[in-house]
């Protein structure tokens, strides 16, 4: 298989290992985070790490992960922001599908004046609302694509079928669905992304630190390799797929240091077969 390093999505390269920026807002995904310094020294650093892509959502926060983001990137050069809609929120931790063709136009545009841009990177529907026809949602993105105010157009938690339907009325650029080596139930989708050169951004990678965490089946291989565990979930994923774009994300400077050194890390054969052992 490929060891690029790198992606090329709609004429736009990135590092494969990129960073998610929802765990930089309060509790619940809520408010403004306990420390908001330390989140916008999180963002500079994964930058001077060769981190590119930036995963981020209207719907964290609100607003606050994207307005975070400008404060401490804009502007961003060569930095690619991805950004969601398609999820109302209504309280912590609670998130409602909203797929209304003019919403998402309300929030493409509100996107575009927080993060201080004139087309978004990457914009991607973060649900797929069920009580709104699937085609007005794509056709939605497909109008901001053909307007430019969207440079890319992804979809977020979707089946192969899902993906084809929406190809059929715009282009798709990358699915981002959870996936990390203990949960592989989008195997299908990854594989159709794979055959068709869509990127695959698998969200909670590190499956909310538990496998960062020492302790567990992971440990003597993660020994063995002289890397934490936490870097061994993000290199397999790496080394899993060349579409593949795995974005850690965490509010303190010396995770994001650890997560970063994963990119530099190939896990040889028999340690990436012995990690598919453990969780087939
Ligand atoms: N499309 C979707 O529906 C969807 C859903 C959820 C998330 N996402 C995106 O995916 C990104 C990643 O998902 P996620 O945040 O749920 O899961 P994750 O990246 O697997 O886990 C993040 C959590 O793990 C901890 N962590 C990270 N690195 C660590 C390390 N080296 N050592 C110890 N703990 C570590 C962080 O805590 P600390 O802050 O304490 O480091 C944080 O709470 C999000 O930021 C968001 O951009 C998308």
């Amino acid at each position: 298989m490929s060891e690029s390093t790198t992606f090329t999505f709609a004429g736009q390269t990135v590092n494969r290992l990129g960073f998610g920026a929802m765990r930089i807002t309060g509790e619940g995904i809520w408010g403004p985070p306990k420390d908001p310094d330390e989140c916008r020294a999180v963002l500079r650093r994964a930058v001077e790490l060769g981190v590119n892509l930036i995963d981020t959502a209207d719907s964290y926060g609100p607003y606050i992960s994207e307005e975070l983001i400008r404060e401490a990137l804009h502007p961003y050069g060569d930095v690619k922001i991805a950004t969601k809609a398609g999820f109302l929120r209504i309280g912590p931790d609670a998130w409602r599908e909203c797929g209304r063709p003019d919403y998402l136009r309300q929030e493409c545009e509100m996107s575009l004046r927080r993060l201080g841009q004139e087309s978004i990177d990457l914009f991607q529907l973060h649900r797929i609302d069920p009580s709104v026809a699937a085609e007005d949602q794509f056709g939605l993105l497909r109008d901001l694509l053909d307007e430019g105010k969207v440079r890319a157009v992804g979809l977020s938690e979707v089946s192969v079928e899902q993906i084809v339907a929406a190809r059929k009325v715009v282009t798709i650029s990358t699915v981002q669905n959870l996936y990390n080596l203990t949960n592989r139930q989008s195997e299908a989708a990854l594989e159709y992304c794979q055959r068709e050169g869509i990127g695959f951004i698998p969200w909670y990678p590190v499956a909310a630190g538990s496998l960062a965490r020492s302790g567990g089946p992971l440990d003597a291989l993660a020994h063995k390799n002289n890397i934490t565990v936490g870097q061994l979930s993000l290199a397999w994923l790496l080394r899993r797929s060349p579409v593949m774009m795995p974005i850690p994300g965490t509010s303190k400077v010396a995770h994001v240091e650890e997560n970063c050194a994963a990119a530099d890390i190939t896990l040889n054969d028999e340690t990436f077969d012995a990690i598919d052992a453990l969780h087939d």
